[in-house]
């Protein structure tokens, strides 16, 4: 299980050193909110570009906006490695993903908890990675959906070679169930950034 700690949930007054203590990890995740598509607000490119000299970590741009195109150039410059966007936002889906790979990125989909599935199935073939929000996006510090676990088991199902990551909620204990349903890549932000030792909750 590959670990991507989300920096929503470190200390904004050291996020220098917060990044440092997450050099274990995989993935460095990086939640983007505008206030639209979320009821939150979080940062932006800025931020994502000061912290790429600050770890070799894979930078995974986790887009909660409702028109993510306009910002695709931004992250790409910013440093960003994967950047996954909604499957629900306002712009049209196979022109942000091709702005993602002719910029050199991976791209993923994302679903909320109540799209089902079957909404990735068009894009299957276009996607390097499928991530299910096991809380409702917008906020840090929220309870696990189990449910959403038979979604991730029926992606899998569909299509067993795509990397399936989850977000939101996972903690020791839920970490299992990620694990049980075939998550490759987990995201963790209150479990490891305000775990009392983060590089052992990696
Ligand atoms: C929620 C974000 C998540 C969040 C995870 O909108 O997409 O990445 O930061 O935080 P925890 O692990 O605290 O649920
Ligand atoms: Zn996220």
């Amino acid at each position: 299980m590959q670990i991507a700690p989300s920096v929503l949930a470190a200390d904004f007054t050291k996020l220098g050193q917060e990044i440092q203590r997450v050099s274990g990890a995989d993935y460095l995740h990086l939640d983007i909110m505008d206030g639209h598509f979320v009821p939150n607000i979080s940062y932006g490119p800025g931020v994502v570009a000061a912290l790429r000299p600050l770890t070799s970590l894979p930078f995974d741009v986790h887009l909660m906006l409702d028109h993510p195109l306009e910002y695709v150039p931004a992250f790409l410059k910013a440093g960003a490695d994967l950047i996954t966007f909604h499957v629900e936002c306002k712009d049209p889906i196979d022109e942000t993903l091709a702005a993602i790979h002719n910029g050199g990125a991976k791209a993923g989909l994302v679903l909320k908890p109540a799209t089902p599935a079957e909404a990735l199935w068009p894009w299957l073939d276009k996607i390097d990675l499928a991530m299910v929000m096991t809380v409702e996006p917008g906020f840090g510090g929220q309870s696990f959906m189990e449910p959403m676990m038979d979604k991730v088991r029926e992606i899998k199902k569909k299509a067993p070679s795509l990397l399936v990551e989850a977000d939101g909620g996972i903690n020791d204990t839920t970490i299992q169930l990620c694990a049980e349903a075939g998550v490759d890549i987990c995201v963790a932000g209150t479990g490891v950034f305000r775990a009392e030792n983060a590089e052992e909750a990696l």
